[in-house]
């Protein structure tokens, strides 16, 4: 098998992020090796998403970047997969024709048989059937040149809510939870490799494995906490009506489950949010929120909002504003509305002015930062738990450079906070510093996006970590 150069470009989500793993393991098969870079690819993939307007108009942006580099190198073949692919199909290849396959968000197991086919010179294919059901083997590919500490693990894909401004129901149709023991069988060989954590990925995880009878997401957890050599369990995303007293109790009983959850309210208004289609009240949210913290109470909580959803008035965005004021979320993913194809609030009157959503946004994220600031500066002086990711690679922000140390590591808490150490503790070299391993760190600074903290204590000689804890909490 000669080996040929695939670069992989993966725009949005983490879910976005686990198709690319799954579509490197099925090309390696095939004897494609990724490289770093287009220029020199024999085969670019570029997995697509469709979320916002924002995030589409990056995904044509860097087909136009391809279009440049193919203008050279006719034997180059480019493959559009993901979200865009699956709303846009055949329109791709006429608005681009240099494009040789368009393959949709259930098709990836399908691409290897279409590369054969531009490789045979008999393209170019499109595939966007969204009702195609995946093999009984599962959807799931080992690679085995993967390695990491924390590895995406998609337990459930599509969404059956329709929220009325989301096209997510459109592009990954209808809600399929993945049978427990193929999940659980996953992590394991995760495990195995070296993996000590993972992310559990579904558009509305707490909807497992409802509709095909399998079993709670509260079970699936259990289970999952049950795999020896794991240490961490996380989950993304959640939807507040779907949000149990089980799986709220998970937070109390299941020591491997991070405590940390992302719940998306949206809106402070019940106005919006029933405009919304989210069948949630404001009221009802912070009764969750309520019952989140009762049960554990350091767990923390992020969330989305929209602005400027249509008809969005004044007194919407302050209950808004209000909702994130009473809430203090530990960190917020806020968006400025904008209208996506299929959803129902494309019709709706009332939008909100680029410029209004503009203010709006910034206002809100503004004092999103004063708050998550606050939270994180409240940590200084205590210790906490990472689990050691590696070598740091990012400078922290407003930081200056000469303060920062040669032997930056980074990690995250439970509660999901970056946390960037130095490893010349005491004088002792970094060997007891691993990927993998948990270790206590004492937080000296909190800055907005990460904290900065020394290792508690580290005994070399013993090859472990002294003061850490050996489970998650
Ligand atoms: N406009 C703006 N934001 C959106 N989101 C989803 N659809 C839209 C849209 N049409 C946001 C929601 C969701 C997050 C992933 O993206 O906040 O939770
Ligand atoms: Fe979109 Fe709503 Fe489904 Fe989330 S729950 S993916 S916002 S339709």
């Amino acid at each position: 098998m000669s080996s040929k150069s695939l670069y992989i470009h993966t725009i949005g989500c983490q879910m976005n992020v686990y198709d690319s793993e799954q579509i490197a393991a099925r090309l390696s098969a095939m004897g494609y090796e990724q490289v770093s870079g287009p220029e020199a690819a024999d085969l670019i993939i570029l997995n697509t998403c469709t979320i916002r307007a924002k995030a589409e108009q990056k995904v044509y942006s860097f087909l136009g970047r391809l279009a440049r580099l193919k203008a050279n190198r006719s034997d180059m073949i480019i493959g559009v997969g993901g979200c865009v692919a699956q709303q846009d199909g055949n329109k791709i290849l006429k608005r681009l024709p240099f494009v040789d396959i368009v393959f949709g968000t259930k098709a990836i197991d399908r691409l290897p048989a279409m590369i054969r086919i531009i490789e045979s010179r008999q393209g170019p294919v499109v595939d966007i059937d969204l009702e195609h059901r995946q093999p009984a083997s599962d959807f799931y590919e080992y690679n085995e040149q993967q390695s990491a500490v924390s590895r995406f693990v998609t337990i459930m894909r599509g969404c059956d809510n329709f929220c009325s401004y989301c096209v997510v129901p459109y592009v990954r149709g209808r809600e399929v939870s993945r049978e427990p023991q193929k999940i659980v069988e996953e992590i394991k060989h995760l495990v195995n490799t070296g993996v000590k954590e993972v992310t559990l990925l579904g558009q509305n995880v707490n909807s497992y494995g409802k509709k095909e009878d399998l079993c709670s997401f509260a079970d699936l957890l259990s289970r999952i906490n049950d795999i020896d050599g794991l240490l961490r369990i996380r989950f993304t995303t959640s939807h507040p009506k779907d949000l149990k007293s089980d799986l709220v109790g998970c937070f109390g009983h299941l020591e491997k489950l991070c405590r940390h959850i992302h719940l998306p309210v949206q809106s402070g208004s019940n106005a919006v949010l029933k405009n919304m289609n989210r069948k949630y009240t404001r009221e009802l949210y912070l009764d969750k929120v309520a019952k989140l913290r009762d049960t554990c109470p350091d767990i923390a909580l992020t969330s989305d909002i929209i602005v400027g959803f249509p008809g969005e008035n004044d007194s919407d965005y302050e209950k808004t504003l209000e909702l994130i004021k009473q809430v203090q979320f530990d960190g917020l993913f806020a968006f400025q509305y904008s209208d996506r194809p299929n959803a129902r609030s494309v019709d709706f009157a009332n939008k909100i002015s680029e410029a209004e959503k503009k203010n709006r946004l910034q206002h809100l994220l503004a004092m999103q930062e004063d708050i998550t600031k606050k939270k994180n500066q409240a940590l200084v002086g205590s210790t906490q738990t990472v689990l050691v990711d590696g070598l740091s690679k990012k400078e922290i922000a407003d930081r200056p450079k000469a303060e920062l140390l040669p032997e930056q590591w980074a990690g995250r808490t439970s509660t999901n906070k970056i946390v960037n150490f130095d490893c010349d503790h005491n004088g002792q070299d970094r060997a007891a510093i691993i990927p993998g391993r948990l270790l206590d760190v004492r937080i000296e600074k909190a800055y907005f996006h990460s904290l900065q903290g020394k290792p508690v204590t580290v005994d070399t000689a013993a090859g472990d970590v002294k003061g850490a804890n050996c489970y998650a909490a």
